[in-house]
């Protein structure tokens, strides 16, 4: 089995690149991660990188509030290609994705995110769910395409909506389904003898 050579990029606390370290550590994903990017600087998953060794990065996105600045997305471009990534993993990266990101790379981003897709895309998805009034949500694996959070699904799992539950409660609750779905749903691309295809026909449910 060819193993993924994984760059992840994230801004915040990192607890999905950290679950997605553990499950290479524990054979549990044939994956290699050669690279993490932050947008900030001061972001936690990248000093879990550092203390796990691996090559980490910050990379600030420049004038713009959603998305990089042109130059500084073909910077993230060089900075994966230098680093051999084939797959970039979107691990709390708070960025919309643009062309240059997106044509480098066509297909090969993963993108988690919390909730049930198309439910509550955009930001705090949990948050929305909750006020809502769902009795259920959880949350998806897809590939990035231009429109925000509208990829292919590859992988859903439901996680239950708790009388009594706070938007953290309900976070976290979705947060440990994550860890679960996301190393479980590379494990599959790694698997996969014809790629990532056949997997848009039939998502992983968790
Ligand atoms: C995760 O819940 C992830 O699904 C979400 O940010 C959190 C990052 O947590 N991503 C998005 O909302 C993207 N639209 P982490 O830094 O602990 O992995």
């Amino acid at each position: 089995m060819k193993r993924l050579q994984l760059g992840i990029l994230g801004s915040g606390k990192g607890s999905n690149f950290v679950a997605l370290h553990k499950a290479i550590a524990e054979g549990r994903l044939a994956a290699d991660i050669r690279v993490v990017v932050s947008d900030i600087a001061s972001a936690p998953i990248l000093l879990r990188a550092k203390e796990f060794g691996l090559p980490a990065a910050a990379l600030p996105a420049g004038k713009f509030r959603t998305k990089l600045e042109p130059e500084i997305e073909e910077e993230l471009v060089a900075i994966l290609r230098r680093n051999q990534c084939e797959w970039v993993i979107l691990a709390g990266y708070m960025r919309v994705v643009k062309a240059p990101l997106l044509e480098a790379f066509a297909g090969k981003i993963i993108n988690i995110h919390p909730s049930l897709l198309p439910k509550f895309k955009g930001l705090e998805a949990w948050r929305q769910a909750l006020e809502a009034g769902e009795s259920e949500t959880g949350c998806t694996v897809h590939i990035v395409t231009p429109g925000i959070d509208e990829g292919p699904v590859l992988a859903q799992a439901k996680v239950p909506v708790l009388e009594g539950d706070t938007p953290e409660t309900l976070h976290q609750r979705i947060h440990a389904a994550e860890h679960r779905l996301f190393p479980a749903t590379l494990q599959r691309i790694a698997e996969s003898p014809a790629g990532i295809e056949p997997l848009k026909a039939q998502p992983l449910m968790l």
